[in-house]
């Protein structure tokens, strides 16, 4: 069993798709074990993706995540993390697979809907970032 860390960004909570983005989850079999709306301020943004803060577009990226409330949750099953990049579909929603949450609501390369870990290493870092153990049901 894998953990990963999944977000609804705020053009995803702002345009109503968080059910729809909740279904597509449960329904391939990836498990809820942690979920809070929040909304970020802009250093806890740019300490969530520090690790892009050489990238032209960081300022832009860490102003969008803190411009609305987002839906942050742990996902568990079986290839927890690359099962979850897969619902998500690429990071560029023109590159995106059909019937992915990406290819059928992003609007934009930034606007891209959801976020997911990327590794074992960077799940744990991530959920941690936002859940304390107790809040982690799993
Ligand atoms: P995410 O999976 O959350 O990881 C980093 C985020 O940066 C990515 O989704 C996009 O929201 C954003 N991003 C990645 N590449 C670009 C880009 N070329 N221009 C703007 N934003 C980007």
């Amino acid at each position: 069993m894998e953990k990963t860390l999944s977000i609804i960004k705020p053009d995803g909570v702002a345009r109503g798709v968080i059910g729809e983005v909740i279904k597509r989850l449960e329904s391939n079999g990836l498990k809820i074990i942690a979920m809070k709306m929040l909304k970020m301020n802009k250093a806890q943004a740019e300490s969530f993706y520090s690790v892009h803060k050489e990238r032209p577009f960081f300022q832009s990226l860490t102003y969008f995540m803190t411009s609305g409330p987002i839906v942050v949750m742990v996902l568990e099953g079986e290839n927890a993390i690359a099962g979850y990049r897969e619902i998500m579909g690429a990071t560029d929603h023109r590159d995106a697979a059909e019937g992915t949450i990406r290819k059928d609501f992003a609007t934009d390369i930034e606007k891209n809907i959801v976020h997911g870990s990327d590794s074992p290493e960077t799940a744990a870092s991530e959920i941690g970032f936002f859940f304390n153990s107790y809040e982690v049901t799993g």
